[in-house]
């Protein structure tokens, strides 16, 4: 083992708690709010297909090359990058990383916490018991009247902002590891339950076959690019997230593992929500492409009709929200903890100040849902803009020089010493995909989307 360096922003006290918040960061509305209604849009199973393959081929390589980074940087993903590029004596141009990571972070933040703010004003509405019996038409204009109302989601969103604001402010060990450990865990049977209705209420068989049924002729190109970028954006990858989380790794921890362990967690999460929500879209009649309200269309109509369904609808949306909240804290986490190194700040003013940035951006978010609905560039809203603009471009190309880093400019010896991965085996095959199969991969998907391939 070569020098250890020391995170000053703290260390998670063991392997478990890195687990728990790098799985907190995966899991969130990216599982249970888009992964279905992207789904929904682009036909399918050849879609969910090419989302499979990327996670396995792509995402869970780059999820290993950025912890690895993170735990041998031990500081936010800009200085980070810096101190490794300096280390293996390349150019600190490398730091560009950090920064890209960290403006993706900082546009993902400003419309997620909109989105999280729909999810909130949802714990009411279920809480007293408004979808109870109602009918798809009922529940679609419940929606509507949310979002064609800019005032309320001005306030959910800086409801929810302050939220995340007040944890980060707090440092990394704050007891939201406990509440993760409990919390997640209860989502997953929450979304059992649900399985469990759609299977015996909805039209399961038509909602597997729309799932988990290729069929490519409804996938368009640009759909094969969202399938790559929502590999990125469920695992929380190229932006330096989990970078920052990896660096406060404990020394020794087998990064392999762990990595493995978060994306098959993340992906049942989001085949789960699509199971739940297909089999009721086609019982009922909707529409599998509704866009991104489909979620809450459909399942409070589960909720208006089964047993205890407002009991399971105010718990399920509190889960959500939580979920949506430990997603966003790593997402205002990298340039936080960059201020506090490099501006001499301190944390809570650190996160105060970034806050108020991502909030006054994601303005922009709530009017394109009502005000500024026609407001298009590129035929897209601000809000699909920003969506497309991260996850589709600035997340896959953050992972791709993630990737390039790890596997062409750092030393061999340096990542083997730091991933520390027992079978030899299992390195070289890593290696093999970060070398060649990851970066070709990425670069295969963009060609695609542009019809050149
Ligand atoms: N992975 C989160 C989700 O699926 O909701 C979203 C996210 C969090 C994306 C953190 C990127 C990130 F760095």
């Amino acid at each position: 083992m070569t020098e250890q360096r020391t995170s000053m922003h703290g260390q998670w006290t063991t392997r478990w708690v890195f687990v728990l918040a790098a799985t907190g960061s995966a899991v969130g509305l990216g599982n249970i709010w888009k992964f279905p209604y992207i789904t929904g849009e682009n036909g399918g199973g050849a879609f969910v297909l090419i989302y499979l393959v990327c996670v396995a081929a792509i995402g869970i390589p780059i999820m290993m090359a950025e912890v690895m980074l993170g735990r041998r940087g031990r500081q936010s993903p800009i200085n980070t990058m810096r101190v490794l590029a300096k280390e293996s004596n390349k150019n600190p141009m490398w730091q560009f990383l950090g920064w890209s990571g960290m403006a993706a972070g900082f546009i993902i933040i400003s419309y997620y916490s909109v989105i999280a703010g729909w999810a909130l004003a949802y714990v009411f509405r279920a809480g007293v018991g408004v979808f109870e019996g109602a009918t798809a038409d009922g529940i679609n204009s419940i929606f509507n009247d949310l979002v064609n109302d800019p005032e309320r989601l001005l306030a959910w969103h800086t409801i929810f902002m302050v939220m995340t604001i007040a944890v980060v402010a707090r440092r990394v060990k704050s007891g939201l590891e406990k509440a993760v450990c409990w919390l997640m865990p209860m989502l997953f049977i929450l979304l059992l339950i649900l399985v469990g209705y759609a299977w015996n209420s909805g039209d399961f068989s038509a909602g597997l076959k729309f799932l988990f049924e290729p069929d490519f002729s409804k996938l368009s190109q640009e759909g094969v690019l969202t399938a790559m970028g929502h590999a990125f954006f469920t695992l929380s990858l190229g932006m330096g997230a989990i970078m920052m989380y990896g660096s406060y790794l404990p020394a020794g921890t087998s990064i392999a593992k762990t990595s493995i362990m978060i994306s098959i967690a993340d992906t049942g999460v989001a085949l789960l929500a699509g199971m739940a929500i297909f089999p009721l879209v086609f019982a009922n009649g909707l529409e599998p492409g509704a866009g991104p309200g489909l979620i809450f269309k459909t399942l409070p109509l589960a909720f208006g009709h089964m047993d205890g369904g407002t009991l399971f609808g105010t718990l399920f949306f509190v889960l959500l929200v939580f979920a949506a909240w430990t997603s966003a804290i790593s997402l205002i986490e990298p340039p936080v903890a960059w201020l506090v190194e490099n501006k001499n700040v301190n944390r809570v003013w650190a996160a105060v100040v970034t806050g108020i940035g991502a909030w006054l951006l994601g303005v922009g978010t709530v009017l394109s849902f009502n005000k500024w609905s026609d407001v298009k560039w590129f035929d897209k809203t601000i809000f699909d803009l920003l969506d497309y603009l991260t996850a589709n471009i600035m997340l896959p190309l953050g992972g791709f020089f993630i990737v390039l880093f790890a596997a062409w400019i750092m030393k061999r010896e340096m990542s083997k010493d730091e991933l520390a991965i027992e079978n030899p085996k299992m390195f070289e095959l890593w290696y093999f995909l970060v070398r060649y199969v990851t970066p070709i991969g990425v670069i295969a998907v963009f060609l695609k989307s542009i019809g050149v391939i």
